[in-house]
């Protein structure tokens, strides 16, 4: 299951000062029916970034190349978190809750690489999986079960507006 990454790429640990490029890529979500930071401001996602990894729970890998960042994963530690989110089990996991690859740089491996990374903070926190949603029209979906994740169960938002 193991592709080698080409060598001209480096994936390395998250730190503080790439919140920007982070930031940046995240803007690059695909439009689907969920998407997280659709309309939220670049500052807005650098500080949230920032924020994140002061937290001892929170980790995260960035894909380089030449100095720049073309890619990024997002990682929460669930073992401090309340129970009966979603599923039981979840506080054995760690949450990956963002992946994004800049547009030019898909289809070489580098989600491949940046899971691959998730997956051994995992291990490396004693947790005993990798736990993610994302929405059934996003085409990330094929990638993730390419990956090996199994499908758990499916969750519908719905919203109802109030009249004033
Ligand atoms: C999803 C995304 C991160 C994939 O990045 P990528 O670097 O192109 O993926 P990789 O090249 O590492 O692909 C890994 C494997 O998944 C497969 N894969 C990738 N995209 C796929 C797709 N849309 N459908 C099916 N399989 C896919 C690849 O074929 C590859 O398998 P292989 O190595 O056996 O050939 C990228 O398309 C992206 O940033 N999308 C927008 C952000 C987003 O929606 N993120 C997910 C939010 S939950």
């Amino acid at each position: 299951m193991s592709k080698k990454l080409p060598s001209r790429y480096g994936i390395r640990t998250m730190v503080p000062a790439d919140a920007e490029g982070v930031a940046r890529l995240a803007g690059l979500f695909e439009p689907v029916s969920t998407t997280v930071f659709q309309g939220i401001d670049a500052e807005d996602v650098s500080s949230w970034v920032r924020e994140r990894l002061a937290c001892p729970d929170w980790a995260g890998f960035v894909a380089e190349l030449e100095g720049e960042i073309v890619g990024f994963a997002f990682c929460q530690d669930m073992a401090n978190q309340p129970s009966g989110f979603v599923f039981p089990q979840a506080r054995e996991t760690v949450y990956l809750m963002y992946l994004a690859v800049d547009e030019a740089f898909r289809g070489q491996g580098l989600a491949r690489a940046l899971i691959a990374a998730c997956e051994k903070l995992a291990r490396d926190w004693g947790r005993s999986g990798l736990f993610l949603d994302v929405a059934d029209d996003n085409p990330a979906l094929g990638l993730y079960e390419r990956l090996g994740f199994e499908r758990l169960g499916a969750q519908v938002f719905l919203r109802k507006t109030i009249e004033p």
